[in-house]
């Protein structure tokens, strides 16, 4: 089997992003071993400490922020980052040439129930000048590398430089991430959807009536029985879609009028798009492709929708219908 090092050489990728890819994975090792060590290693639960997003942070996300940053210092290309973990962009490689934003644990509420985790990370170019938040802010279409870490029963990367994507499972004997799927491709069809039914009030009127439509099965207008999925960490959910289809969302929500949405753009939807987008499916926000959404700020939120590409156009559908007629739910 072909190591991740070998894949990387037959790509069209410059030679320092083949490193820095090598840097994000081996030390995605490193996360996998603290994560699969847990309460031996005193690593679970929370700290008396919030991110700038008002969240506890959990000590294995100021564990493997620290990991990741470290690391991504160290590199020598990176210019700068931008983490989930940190309030403001963290300066890294003067001559760098990329920036790098992450999730460092995605699904923190799953580390103390001992279920899915993992790391998303995005690589953008980094723009010539000092370095600002503005540095960041570039739409996803401008990303050259991304993927996520995903600490499950094996531990695998799943990655995109804009050549498909391409999937590696860590065998834990040679420490080695080896090629297990060189073209995951997401099926166009699905009869499954994974998104929080307890903020079903909170949802707008599209979402509201998509997804009744859809729990309606074969006696409804879809004519067709779905299932339901929800792993409560993204990396899981997203995961899923790429082995099997499936249609996943975080719609916008009414439930904190200052918090209508819940994922972020820059290190969990963008990066998340681009590998649905090379795989073969799409990424929306409804209204919006994802990937086309000029940020405004590094830690700004964003409605997500993405998986199989002809359910995500049916919702989209939904969406471009007028409500305005309708009683509101
Ligand atoms: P994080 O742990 O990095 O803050 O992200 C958690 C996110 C995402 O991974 C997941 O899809 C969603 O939060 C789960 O939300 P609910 O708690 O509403 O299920
Ligand atoms: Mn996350
Ligand atoms: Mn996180």
């Amino acid at each position: 089997m072909q190591t991740l090092a070998e894949n990387l050489t037959s790509q069209a990728i410059s030679p320092t992003l083949e490193k820095l890819i090598l840097t994000l994975a081996n030390t995605s090792k490193e996360i996998s071993h603290a994560v699969r060590h847990g309460a031996l290693a005193g690593v679970l639960g929370a700290t008396e400490q919030e991110n700038v997003q008002g969240e506890t942070q959990k000590k294995l996300d100021i564990i493997t922020n620290d990991m990741l940053k470290d690391a991504l210092k160290a590199d020598g290309k990176v210019r700068g980052i931008a983490s989930e973990e940190e309030d403001y962009v963290v300066e890294a490689d003067a001559n760098g040439e990329f920036l790098v934003c992450f999730d460092p644990l995605d699904g923190s509420s799953n580390i103390d129930i001992n279920s899915l985790v993992g790391t998303i990370f995005s690589v953008l170019p980094a723009p010539a000048g000092e370095l600002t938040e503005n540095s960041f802010l570039q739409a996803g279409r401008n990303q050259v590398a991304a993927g996520y870490v995903l600490y499950g029963p094996s531990t695998m990367l799943a990655l995109t430089t804009g050549q498909g994507v391409q999937l590696f499972t860590l065998n834990p004997e040679t420490n080695e991430f080896l090629l297990t799927d060189g073209a995951m491709a997401i099926s166009k069809d699905t009869g499954e959807f994974a998104i929080n039914m307890s903020n079903q009030r909170f949802w707008e009127a599209p979402m509201q009536t998509y997804i009744s439509d859809l729990l309606l099965g074969k006696i409804g207008p879809r004519e067709k029985s779905f299932n339901m999925r929800w792993i409560a960490a993204m990396v899981g959910d997203v995961h899923r879609v790429l082995c099997r289809g499936g249609i996943f969302t975080y719609p916008t929500d009414n439930k904190n009028p200052e918090k209508p949405y819940k994922l972020r753009l820059m290190y969990e939807a963008n990066p998340m798009a681009f590998l649905v987008e090379q795989a073969g499916g799409k990424a929306s926000t409804g209204y919006e492709t994802i990937m086309d959404i000029q940020p405004t700020e590094i830690h700004q939120r964003v409605a997500v929708i993405l998986g199989s590409a002809n359910e995500v156009d049916m919702c989209l559908e939904y969406h471009a219908q007028d409500y305005s007629e309708e009683p509101s739910l």
